[in-house]
This record gives structure tokens, sequence and C-alpha cells, in this order.
């Protein structure tokens, strides 16, 4: 068997996708319509060609923007249904899918109808496409600790709607000890805890997260490389991370796909995983994420199978389900 085939027909989890991050341009110019909003571009192809990144930050500007759209419940529904059927088709069996209600919430969007379009569309993806989603919800790191404790609030009544909490936006000046107090109130809550760090942030942002947040999953973490002790801890004790290629190549984290370093992470027997992050702005879902990065670092069967395997150890589905899919 070759190994394109390989990659697309071996069954995967999918832990690192922004849901907002999913909706391609196509979509937003027809919710723009739909719910006339206006946007700051005149066609689909004018909107494409803005999606040149220089880090992180240049992204998270036009992705907030694009996420002006959505209004309704059946928005928030659509876009999720979009992203389900891509995973489907490349053989994403389980996914955990972050939403950022604060986006959505600032423009007086009711936590209501973020969370029961996504749940929705979740549920029809059980039945209809095979795919077993689950939502995490996200705090802004840019914003404050009070508005993350609001965010919590506002999302305890639909607490049997998602299964985890986590924190992404901009990193660096962000570090994980400013939402210590919230992640230990999601903890009592029971919820699944992880977090973005090492994406530009020093190997300390990764520490604080395991240490201070006590997260179960770090989200991209690349930077952990830098540190040797670091490397060791996350290697003994397979704290997964959830390295997304094709973003960190688009947000300049690494020059080149060929100087990634997933490589060098499965060497020292860590817990990696690859996503696609925001797959509507870099270029690709998780097969594309798979073809290109294998491609480029050389990458053979039993990475892949390594990956794979990865992906159900790090995922929160109970044990006997994880057996089903391995
Ligand atoms: N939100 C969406 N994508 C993100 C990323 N790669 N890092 C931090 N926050 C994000
Ligand atoms: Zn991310």
């Amino acid at each position: 068997e070759r190994l394109p085939e390989l990659l697309q027909r071996m069954p995967k989890a999918e832990l690192h996708i922004h849901i907002e991050g999913s909706l391609e341009p196509e979509l937003i110019f027809e919710l723009a319509r739909r719910n006339a909003v206006s946007i700051p571009y005149s066609s689909v192809e004018e909107l494409r060609k803005a999606y040149a990144f220089s880090n992180l930050q240049s992204f998270l500007d036009i992705y907030y923007a694009g996420a002006s759209v959505l209004l309704q419940e059946q928005d928030f529904y659509d876009m999720a249904w979009a992203y389900l059927k891509r995973a489907q088709a490349d053989n994403v069996l389980r996914a955990e899918i972050f939403f950022d209600p604060q986006t959505h919430t600032a423009r007086g969007v009711a936590m209501e109808t973020v969370v029961k379009g996504l749940h929705r569309a979740c549920q029809d993806a059980r039945g209809q496409l095979g795919v077993d989603a689950e939502l995490i919800l996200c705090f802004l790191r840019h914003l404050s600790e009070a508005e993350a404790f609001e965010t919590l609030e506002q999302a305890l009544p639909f607490r049997d709607k998602f299964i985890g909490v986590g924190l992404d936006s901009s990193e660096v000046g962000h570090p994980p000890e400013k939402f210590a107090r919230v992640f230990a109130k999601c903890r009592q809550q029971g919820l699944h805890l992880v977090a973005h760090a090492g994406e530009e942030g020093p190997p300390a942002y990764v520490w604080a997260a395991l240490d201070v947040l006590k997260v179960e999953r770090i989200d991209h973490g690349v930077q952990s490389a830098k540190d040797p002790a670091l490397m060791q801890r996350l290697a003994q004790q397979r704290i997964p991370l959830t390295v997304c290629p094709l973003s960190n190549l688009k947000l300049c984290v690494f020059p080149k796909l060929a100087d990634h370093n997933l490589r060098q992470l499965l060497d020292a027997g860590l817990c990696a995983t690859v996503n696609s992050d925001d797959p509507a702005y870099f270029g690709g879902y998780m097969n594309q994420n798979f073809s290109e990065t294998f491609g480029a670092l050389g990458l053979e069967a039993r990475h892949a199978w390594q990956l794979a395997a990865n992906s159900f150890e790090a995922s929160f589905v109970d044990a006997a389900t994880r057996r089903g899919y391995m």
C-alpha cells in the first residue's frame, strides 16, 4: 500500500480544530448575505488573498473578523456541519472541537445560540456521518480573568453539551497563570482541561499549563523542544501534544515544513498528534496536514500508525470506545 492511501484511509481523531477556523470564505460570504452583515472584502478571491500571515496575531485579527457573520443558531450549525462532513471524508472517527464563545457573546450573540447550534451538528454527525464529535469551550486569553469567569457562568447551564475547556488566542504576554482560578473552578466541575502553550510562547508556559492549570493535553507545544527537562516530562507522563503542522508553517513558527520538529517529538517518545487548527485559513484539513508533513519530513508508514494510535490515546473517549477505534 502506498503511503498516501494509508494516510487517507487510516482511522484518526482530530483533537485541535477551532470551529471558527473551519469557516470557508464561501460560507463567510453566504452568511454575510443571509444576515446582512457587511464585511470589508468584495469577493471570495479578495478575502482568500488576505490569508497571508506573519505570526499568530496577524492571523487572529482576520479570524475574528471572519467570525462576525455568525449570528443565528443555524449559522453555527451550518459551520460545524460543513467541518464534520470534511472530517468524515478524511476518516476522522472522533473530533474534539474548540469553540470561542467570547468572540460571539461580545457581539450580542447568546451563549445558548452558539452552544445549541454547534451541539446539534455534533449530534447529527454521530447518526448521519459516523463521526463522534464533542465540544471544548475555549477562553480567550487576551481577555481578562473576570471575563473568563463570566463566560463560564453563562456556559454552565449547558454543561452537558461540552466536555472540557481550553485556552487560546494571543499567547505571548498572557501566561497560563492568569487563568489559574478559572481552571481550578472548571476542574471542580469535572471538565477536561487543555490549553494552547508553546506555540509562540516559551517552554515556561508549557510548564505552567501543566503545573498551574493542571491540563491533560498541550495544544501545539512545539516550543517544548527547547527544554530537555520538559521533553523528558512530556515523554515520561505521555502528555499529548496536539501539533498542527500547516498552521505552524502559515504562522511562521517554522520557516519551512521541512524544518518542523514533529519527527523529533516522536523520536523523543512524546504522544504527538497531527491536527488542522484552522483549516479554512491554513490550507488544509487533516489529510492535507498528514500528506504534506509526511512528504516534507520523509516520514513513513510506522509514523502514520504511531500518530493514529496517539490520536486515540490522547482523546477523551472512554477506554472501551477507544479499543473499538484502535
Ligand atoms: N485560535 C484559533 N487558532 C489559534 C491558534 N493557532 N493559536 C491560538 N489561538 C487560536
Ligand atoms: Zn489552535
